[in-house]
Order: structure tokens, then C-alpha cells, then sequence
């Protein structure tokens, strides 16, 4: 494998699922190098035998190809040391919700500046991740991502939506899921059987999903005067669908009136 130089700063939640989905895809832990304030997060790379650096400029001189997956409140901060580091020639992506493309190239003062909006599932080599800016698609960086999932180069304002659309929504998937292993113990489904076959049910629907629509998937289902036809008849009766629409689409709104109070702060800062 050819394996571009990566240099990751900030191995948390996001950054420690990329790093072990892109060692379980085989990429070399010798091409992986790590930058983190806290040593706990640290420690937790190193076991993977990725190459823990002690400073930023350390971890520049090894990469080509940074990502920055800090908070954030922080990525102002990263940025900055960058900017005095001097990164030409070498290509910067954030996976930080809110932080614009703009501010990133003028606080970092480089073009080659992408965003990345993956999630957690790049752990298990399954996230969707979409890049920005699509007018400057770039292989290396697709390559890079498409180690932990699927991609998409989409606009900035298509990856801002994502943020909860896709990256946010592990959270409640898991919650469904949950609703649906409590159902399983009531009807008397052994917990880890319950659990496998919750997981297995959404696994597989996720990939039928990706090739047939969602009408037909549960037309196939529900035959005439069924069990299934029942059940739906029950989510319809206690609006189960109508409530998570609702509730994802205020959430949305909510999302989207921070982001604009953000760009704002941003705009000013300029
Ligand atoms: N979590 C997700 O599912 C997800 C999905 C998509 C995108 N994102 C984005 O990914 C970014 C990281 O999120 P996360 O959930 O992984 O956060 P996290 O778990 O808090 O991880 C961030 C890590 O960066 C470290 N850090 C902070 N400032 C630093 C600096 N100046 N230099 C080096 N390391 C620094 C933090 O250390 P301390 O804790 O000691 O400050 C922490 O270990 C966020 O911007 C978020 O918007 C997250």
C-alpha cells in the first residue's frame, strides 16, 4: 500500500474511531502519527502502535495529510499553531461541526483546507463521510476517508446539515435500537440474542436500504391482514413516525440557528 503520511490531531471520540478504522483497513501504523493534550487519549493510540508525537511541529514534519479533530472551541486554537508552523504544500481537513472552510483558510492562511463530517461507525470501517469543498475533490483525501466508509463531496451547507443528519444520529439510532432490545426482553428474547438481533435487523435493512427504496422494503414485509400490517397500524396509532420527524427537524432548526449565530461571530472576527 502507498500510504500518505496522516498526522491527527486530537484522538477523542471521532479521532480514535478514525485511527482504528483505518488500522483495521490495514492502512500502516508507521504512516499514522498522533498529536493529543491529554495523555490518557495518548496512551490509549499508543497501544494501537500508532507513533504518539510530543509537540505539533513534530507531527507536521511527519504528514502530508492532517486532520484536525479537536472541540470545536479548540480548533480556533490548532489553527493558530498551524498558521505559525507553516503548513504549504501539505493538505488540512477538519472534522469540526461549525467551523467554516473560510475561517480555516484565513486563521490557518493555506487553500489546501477541506472539512470532513464522518461519524463514529469509521471505527467499524462503516461511517458516511462527507467532504467539502467539492470543487477542489481531491484523491488522496477521498482515499484517506474511504478507508473508514463511504464518501460524498458535497457543499459546505449539504456538510453542515449532515452534522446532525448523519453525524448525530448514531445517537438515536442506538436509542431506537435500545426501544427495540426492551421489546424483545418483554416478549421474553434472551438479552444477547435480543441484542444480535436488533444489531443484524438494522445492519441489514441499512444495506437492502442502499439499494431498493424504503416503500418496497416494507411493502415486501406487510402482507394483507398480517402481524405486520398490525404493528405498523400501532406505530401510526401512537404517531411514533410524526413524532421523530417533528423531533429531528427542531432539532434541526436549533442546530441551524446556532450555526448562523456562529458564522456571524465568525463574519465579525474577519
Ligand atoms: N464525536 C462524534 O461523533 C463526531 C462526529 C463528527 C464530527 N465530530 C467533530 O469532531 C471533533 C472532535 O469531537 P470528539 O467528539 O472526538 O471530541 P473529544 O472526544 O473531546 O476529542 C477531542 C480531543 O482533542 C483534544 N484536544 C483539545 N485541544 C487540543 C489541542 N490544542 N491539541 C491537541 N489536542 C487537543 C482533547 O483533549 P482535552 O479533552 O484534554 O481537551 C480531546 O482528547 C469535534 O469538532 C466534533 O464537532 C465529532
Amino acid at each position: 500500500m502507498n500510504a500518505a503520511n496522516i498526522g491527527i490531531i486530537g484522538v477523542g471520540k471521532l479521532g480514535f474511531s478514525l485511527v482504528q478504522g483505518l488500522v483495521k483497513s490495514g492502512y500502516p501504523v508507521s504512516s499514522i502519527h498522533v498529536f493529543d493534550k491529554s495523555k490518557s487519549m495518548l496512551d490509549r493510540a499508543a497501544e494501537l502502535g500508532l507513533k504518539v508525537c510530543g509537540s505539533l511541529e513534530e507531527l507536521v514534519s511527519f504528514s502530508n495529510i492532517i486532520i484536525i479533530s479537536v472541540r470545536p472551541n479548540d480548533v480556533e486554537g490548532v489553527a493558530r499553531e498551524l498558521a505559525k508552523i507553516r503548513v504549504e504544500g501539505k493538505k488540512v481537513i477538519s472534522t469540526a461541526a461549525f467551523v467554516s472552510l473560510r475561517a480555516l483558510e484565513e486563521l490557518i492562511g493555506t487553500p489546501s483546507v477541506y472539512r470532513a463530517m464522518p461519524n463514529i461507525a469509521a471505527e467499524v470501517n462503516s461511517s458516511f463521510t462527507a467532504l467539502s469543498p467539492p470543487n477542489r475533490k481531491d484523491i488522496g483525501i477521498e482515499k484517506i476517508f474511504s478507508y473508514i466508509g463511504v464518501v460524498e463531496w458535497v457543499d459546505e451547507q449539504v456538510l453542515d446539515a449532515l452534522t446532525i443528519t448523519s453525524s448525530s444520529t448514531p445517537a438515536v439510532v442506538a436509542e431506537l435500537m435500545d426501544a427495540f432490545v426492551l421489546a424483545s426482553l418483554r416478549a421474553g428474547v434472551p438479552l444477547d440474542v435480543a441484542r444480535r438481533s436488533v444489531a443484524m435487523v438494522f445492519q441489514g435493512i441499512g444495506k437492502l436500504a442502499e439499494q431498493k427504496e424504503l416503500w418496497s422494503i416494507r411493502n415486501t414485509v406487510a402482507t394483507p391482514g398480517g402481524t405486520t400490517v398490525r404493528l405498523l397500524q400501532k406505530l401510526y396509532e401512537h404517531g411514533v413516525k410524526e413524532k421523530l420527524l417533528s423531533a429531528l427537524v427542531e432539532a434541526y432548526e436549533e442546530f441551524s440557528k446556532k450555526l448562523g449565530e456562529y458564522r456571524e461571530k465568525e463574519a465579525k472576527k474577519e
